[in-house]
């Protein structure tokens, strides 16, 4: 495992163009539950029983209480190692884009700036009728109403069945296809597309690179598949990158 380590830092420190694609697992060690762990429940809930259109429009104030107490947990919530180490590597690599499925926002704050929040963020609010959509981080009421109509806001996330917001899909592709390194790390590659993404990365010759605590369907076909924690193996490769 360490000898692959330092194969991948190597590789990294030759590479001009790198994509990081980053799941819940990134977040864990900030104390945020993943969707598929033993902590992903709420009040019995799946994940994917509430994020789903059909789920807010039948019970509105059961999603907002959700999402509601998410965003209560994830703010007092910090940063990690693992999503400073990736700030790092934002820095060493001259075309990097690190594109993340968590709505947690821990990434920006951390502060990564080539980013997309492919599934949106918990902190972006929108009208379900109008076009008003703002950044809030501030406490809500459990129905909160667009200030411009009155009628109700939804969180800022793409939900279960709804289309990822547009360009995102293409500006992502069109890295991932030029990429020399592609990293998955913390992502059950349970949901698409981002788990077809290392594919397209494969298909255009780039190094695959895997970082999670246990296997993934898509462990067999990368190159590298480091097994541990996020927040361990992300600062051990960014150290001396750049300095080789
Ligand atoms: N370091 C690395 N990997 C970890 C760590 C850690 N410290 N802790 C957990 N993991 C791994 C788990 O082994 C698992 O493979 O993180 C992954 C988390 O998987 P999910 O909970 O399925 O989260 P994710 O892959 O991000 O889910 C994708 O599904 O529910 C939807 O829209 C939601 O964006 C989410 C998408």
């Amino acid at each position: 495992m360490q000898a692959d380590i330092e194969m991948v830092k190597a590789l990294l420190d030759g590479s001009k163009r790198v994509v990081v694609l980053t799941g819940a697992g990134v977040s864990a060690e900030s104390g945020v539950p993943t969707f598929r762990g033993v902590d992903g429940l709420w009040k019995n809930y799946r994940a994917e029983d509430l994020a789903r259109p059909d789920a807010f429009e039948a019970h509105p104030e059961l999603v907002w209480e959700f999402y509601n107490w998410r965003r209560e947990l994830v703010g007092d919530c910090q940063p990690n190692p693992a999503h400073y180490a990736l700030v790092e590597m934002e820095k060493q690599i001259s075309n990097f884009l690190l594109i993340t499925q968590n709505v947690d926002g821990l990434h920006a704050r951390a502060g990564s700036r080539k980013l997309i929040e492919m599934h949106g963020s918990l902190w972006q609010l929108k009208c379900t009728t109008c076009t008003h959509a703002r950044e809030d981080f501030s406490e809500l009421p459990p129905l909160p109403e667009c200030p411009v109509c009155g009628h109700l806001l939804r969180p800022g996330v793409v939900w279960f069945g709804e289309p990822l917001i547009p360009g995102v899909l293409k500006v992502s592709i069109d890295q991932i296809n030029k990429a020399d390194v592609f990293l998955s790390i913390g992502t059950s590659s349970l949901v698409q597309p981002a788990a077809s993404f290392y594919q397209l990365a494969k298909d255009h010759g780039a190094i695959t690179v895997e970082i999670n605590i246990e296997p993934t369907p898509n462990t067999g076909f990368m190159d590298f598949a480091l097994h541990g924690k996020a927040g361990d193996i992300l600062p051990e490769l960014v150290t001396g990158l750049g300095e080789f």
